[in-house]
């Protein structure tokens, strides 16, 4: 296990993060607020068992709580940020597919809350880079413009019944958006607040797998 962080130049430096070999598989993990590269660790050991793992520590400090993009207030994002970040994730994971030699197409992100939602925006912008995608409670981060030629592209987004964060409205414009950008899109929803639950994991479990 490394955590290279910022030692690495350009692009991959732009991350402190973890690459733990596996399996041809990778499991791309970005943590929600506060979080860090460790936080979802257990979870890609559940979801993708044996799969190599890509795990990032935001790269935007709200005190002293990491996060992908900045954000003006609870839901009301810096979309200057957000348009920046997006381009400086998309530009870390090319980066880390020659260091570390995966191959891109056999990547999965699983993002949760402000994870998710730079990665929403990744699938939405830069189109094909990610194939399959596990989301948990995300938000559409922005209207901007998306790309329209994500066919080929799966996305499973959790969503919470009771998220006080994310209004329902919110995640099925996400979706919609999504499909009109060609991506195959599973809404699940569960009767859950903005935390996951083991039923979560279990729905997207049972979609990664097929059962
Ligand atoms: C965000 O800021 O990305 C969302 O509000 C979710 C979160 O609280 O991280």
């Amino acid at each position: 296990m490394t955590t290279p962080g910022t030692t690495l130049a350009g692009a991959l430096g732009a991350y402190v993060h973890r690459w733990i070999p596996g399996s041809e598989q990778v499991a791309l993990l970005l943590h929600g607020t506060g979080g860090n590269e460790d936080d979802l660790l257990p979870l890609a050991s559940m979801l993708l068992p044996g799969a190599s793992v890509l795990s990032l520590r935001g790269n935007v400090l709200e005190g002293t709580m990491p996060r992908f993009f900045r954000r003006l207030a609870e839901g009301v994002f810096d979309l200057a940020d957000l348009a920046l970040r997006t381009t400086q994730l998309a530009d870390f994971i090319r980066a880390a597919e020659g260091a570390y030699r995966f191959d891109a197409a056999k990547l999965t992100a699983i993002g949760f809350s402000n994870g998710a939602n730079i990665a929403a925006n990744v699938l939405l912008h830069e189109p094909g880079l990610i194939r399959r995608s596990v989301l948990f409670r995300a938000m559409l981060p922005s209207e901007q413009n998306p790309q329209r030629n994500a066919v080929g592209t799966r996305v499973y987004l959790g969503a919470g019944r009771r998220d006080p964060i994310v209004p329902a409205a919110n995640v099925e414009r996400l979706a919609a958006l999504l499909r009109d950008s060609g991506a195959d899109v599973t809404l699940d929803w569960r009767n859950a607040a903005h935390g996951l639950t083991g039923e979560d994991v279990e729905g997207a479990k049972r979609w990664l797998t097929g059962a």
